[in-house]
């Protein structure tokens, strides 16, 4: 008994009555100075202390068997760290100590001995829990003492981040960033470290550009799917696209009309998405595994195939797809969803832009392709970065030249357009699988793609279309979901059951409140009427609709939103939200606001009060689905949060959320809730809210917010007036008013940033957070951005290139992220 507490003399060990004796007393003086706490959550301190040995004489409440209670009651909250120690006395033979829970939500205690810590569950209200400390002498009975932990429902426990024009990711006081994987890092163990002087290649083997939506899947040391882990996962990152200067020595260059191929396929492979597998080397000290053999590049360039009601047909027949099933590649994957069965969906968004349409074409074509191709944005006539110009017979860059040059769709790529704006599936578990396009889900600017899995229901798949003007569609799969799925061991063929048959609806919201979920089904839609340059358009399959999903929508009569980004569900209220980033006066105008876009303004930016008129900060509407299921087609809706400018918006018709400095906000894009293991995604989940802003940059950087929210019609019916170049007012639903206890912002991005991407660990306590291109504005010659080489402090050339990179935020206690 040398080990436990340094004392050894044997001697001792012979007088059980003396040890009785002195552990009595100390005992009985704990009864009083048990209780040392230090606020919420800090230390809860057992004495059984030498300090004490010699005033219990008078103390003794009996001597031998006496018993000990407890003290105070510590108050804590969820979600924070609370630290419980006892120091018994070991001068007169050696003592074993140990804490046990004796009542209450059952904890992880952590440690040994002494001083053990737990992380304060989740609680719907104030809860006591109590712990025993076991003092055993070697010699004599164990002696204990128990206090209490008062635990109240979770709220955000940090100082609000000021608005910020630095260039470094700022964190609340109290959280440290760090740096994860960032443009060009090395893959492979063979792949050199990144120059970041435009000289790099190889970029199938290093991390994309342009950081967007993440997620951690947890591995076991086995390499199978671990859900619950907290320590090693593969990170399923999208990268949307490219800051073109910064990846070429001196920029971009083109030839007599012609792009180097050499760049050209870096560019390319920038694009993607990347799988990488992360480690905690202990204490969340997080890193990623450079030679792990489950990294991998997904880009442009990598096979995948085509499923569901769009498989198979002509439209998506081209060169390199003879039998319209064989896909090549996806891009600008903007954010993702997560399925329940270990795999991930990366969503196709803005694809069009990247396709060179050659002026002559357009006599070539149909009156419907012609108006398929403008509804969906393939107008461009020389493509974003002209890669189609790289090569005259290498198809990864005449693919993009969508033009009619072949006798039929077999002999070049005029439908290659069709190939995207799909939902993609992956098994980042299996590098050598083929990533499959769902095209049940429908074919737009696919922002992402939330999946709500509940018991003894079918899937919902929300989904938002990212242009001005779009919509909120929704796939229900046919098959209800049955748990065992959950660890099917061949992923994909399950991600074939639940997403590749089903019924895709669009969303209309009514004024009344209401909102219904209208069936894009073949046979039930009709003609498109013509409108403005389009002719009527007239279905004829249900492929038709999955690739022209848009005109069903137009067709049926679905609400035109303020450009849809994140769709994200309350993991406990099933609630469903939907960014709305923003529109302009075009398609937002005083006469055309509708009661779920009802606002039209303008937020004056700058110093020259540079007018931005129509709904330049955008909002975020929720629903809940009537019965509270995933197949529902009625819902009730309401607009949970306006973004504003605090000090410069109309008070009441603008800053409709009551926004101050320490919460304000414009462009929602990214939205996420805490996962459903940890307390901050329990009870009354937090949830995060990321902005892609420009208009009011004047003020702040980007930024991260914490939110708990509360239910659709916790605020009540509304009439905004707008005044923007003329007046008129909107009848609408809006949510509880924003205040500082249920919005704070958590992070302020670098310079010229958007902030991307975000998921944790199940143990809540590491926050996930991409970080996308930085000095998006600079050149290399004058980037815009030095990060994340300012991270730590200092100040890099004034040439150093900007990267968009991941990093991991963790709390320095160790507690749950934000609360
Ligand atoms: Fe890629 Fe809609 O943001
Ligand atoms: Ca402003
Ligand atoms: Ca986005």
């Amino acid at each position: 008994m040398t080990d436990m507490t340094g004392y050894s003399d044997g001697d001792v060990d012979t007088n059980d009555s003396r040890q009785e004796t002195l552990e009595s007393m100390a005992a009985s003086r704990y009864s009083r100075r048990q209780a040392l706490f230090r606020g919420a959550g800090a230390t809860t301190m057992a004495f059984l202390g030498t300090g004490m040995i010699a005033a219990c004489d008078s103390d003794s409440s009996g001597g031998e068997g006496v018993t000990v209670s407890a003290g105070s009651t510590v108050a804590t909250s969820a979600g924070r760290v609370v630290t419980l120690t006892g120091s018994p006395e070991n001068g007169y033979g050696g003592y074993t100590t140990a804490w046990s829970q004796a009542s209450g939500t059952a904890v992880e205690l952590t440690g040994t001995g002494s001083t053990v810590t737990f992380i304060a569950p989740a609680v719907a209200a104030a809860t006591d829990l109590t712990f025993t400390f076991t003092a055993t002498s070697v010699l004599g009975a164990p002696r204990t003492a128990t206090t209490t932990v008062r635990v109240s429902p979770a709220v955000l426990g940090f100082t609000a981040v000021a608005h910020s024009l630095a260039d470094v990711a700022v964190v609340p006081e109290g959280y440290s960033v760090t740096i994860m994987t960032r443009l060009g890092d090395p893959l492979t163990a063979a792949t050199s470290a990144y120059a970041n002087d435009g000289t790099d290649a190889d970029f199938a083997n290093r991390i994309g550009d342009h950081h967007d939506a993440l997620h951690f899947f947890g591995l076991s040391a086995t390499g199978t799917p671990a859900p619950a882990s907290s320590t090693r996962g593969l990170m399923v990152q999208n990268h949307e696209n490219i800051t073109q200067t910064y990846l070429h020595p001196s920029g971009p260059t083109t030839t007599g009309g012609v792009r180097p191929l050499a760049e050209a396929l870096k560019e390319i492979e920038c694009h993607g998405v990347s799988i990488t597998e992360y480690a905690d080397a202990g204490n969340r000290k997080w890193g990623y595994v450079q030679a792990s053999s489950f990294n991998r590049r997904i880009t442009p360039n990598t096979p995948m195939s085509f499923h569901g009601p769009a498989a198979g047909s002509a439209y998506l027949v081209t060169a390199y797809s003879q039998d319209g099933k064989a896909g090549r590649g996806t891009i600008n994957n903007c954010a993702n969803g997560v399925t329940g069965w270990n795999t991930n969906l990366t969503c196709e968004e803005n694809y069009a832009g990247y396709f060179k349409r050659e002026a002559a074409d357009d006599a070539k074509r149909t009156a419907a392709e012609l108006a398929s191709l403008q509804r969906n944005g393939i107008t461009s006539r020389s493509g974003n970065y002209g890669w189609s110009t790289a090569s005259t017979t290498d198809t990864r860059f005449t693919r993009w030249n969508a033009s009619i040059s072949g006798a039929t769709s077999k002999d070049d790529f005029r439908y290659e357009p069709n190939q995207f704006g799909w939902v993609v599936e992956i098994d980042p578990f299996n590098p050598a699988s083929t990533p499959r396009k769902r095209t049940a889900l429908g074919r737009f600017g696919h922002e992402g793609a939330f999946v709500r899995i509940a018991t003894g229901q079918k899937l919902g798949v929300y989904m938002g279309d990212d242009s001005r003007g779009e919509y909120l569609y929704k796939f229900v799969s046919t098959q209800t979901w049955a748990a065992a799925d959950a660890t099917a061991t061949d992923r994909l063929a399950v991600g074939d059951k639940y997403l590749d048959a089903g019924t895709l609806y669009v969303a209309r919201f009514d004024a009344d409140g209401t909102g219904k979920w209208l069936p894009l089904v073949f046979g039930s839609v009709p003609t498109r009427p013509a409108s403005g340059s389009y002719p009527a358009y007239t279905f004829a399959d249900q492929a038709d609709i999955s690739v022209n999903t848009r005109f069903a929508a137009d067709a049926v009569g679905a609400t035109p939103m303020d450009r849809p980004e994140w769709t994200v569900g309350n993991p406990v209220t099933g609630e469903i939200y939907l960014t709305l980033t923003n529109s302009n006066n075009s398609f937002r105008p005083v006469t055309g606001t509708n009661a779920a876009n009802p606002r039209s303004y303008n937020d004056p930016k700058g110093a020259a009060k540079t007018a931005q008129t129509g709904n330049p900060n955008g909002h975020i509407v929720r629903l809940r689905e009537d019965g509270d299921t995933t197949s529902a087609t009625t819902f009730k809706w309401d607009i949970y949060l306006f973004g504003a400018d605090s000090t410069d918006a109309d008070p009441v018709n603008v800053n409709v959320s009551g926004l101050t400095t320490a919460n304000d906000f414009s462009s929602p894009d990214g939205a996420y809730f805490s996962r459903s293991t940890n307390p901050a995604g329990q009870i009354n989940p937090v949830m995060w809210i990321e902005t892609d802003d420009g208009a009011m940059t004047d003020r702040t950087n980007c930024m991260l917010l914490a939110a708990i929210p509360g239910r659709v019609g916790d605020g009540g019916a509304v009439t905004i007036t707008n005044t923007n170049g003329g007046t008129g007012t909107q009848a609408t639903f809006v949510g509880a008013k924003a205040t500082a206890a249920n919005l704070r912002r958590f992070l302020v991005g670098p310079a010229q940033c958007e902030i991307t991407g975000i998921d944790q660990t199940p143990d809540g306590r590491t926050l996930f957070v991409g970080i996308q291109h930085p000095g998006e504005d600079g050149t290399y010659a004058a980037p815009g951005s030095h990060w994340p080489y300012t991270q730590d402090g200092s100040t890099p050339a004034a040439t150093v290139r900007p990267r968009s990179a991941l990093i991991a935020i963790t709390k320095n206690d160790g507690g749950v992220i934000a609360l």
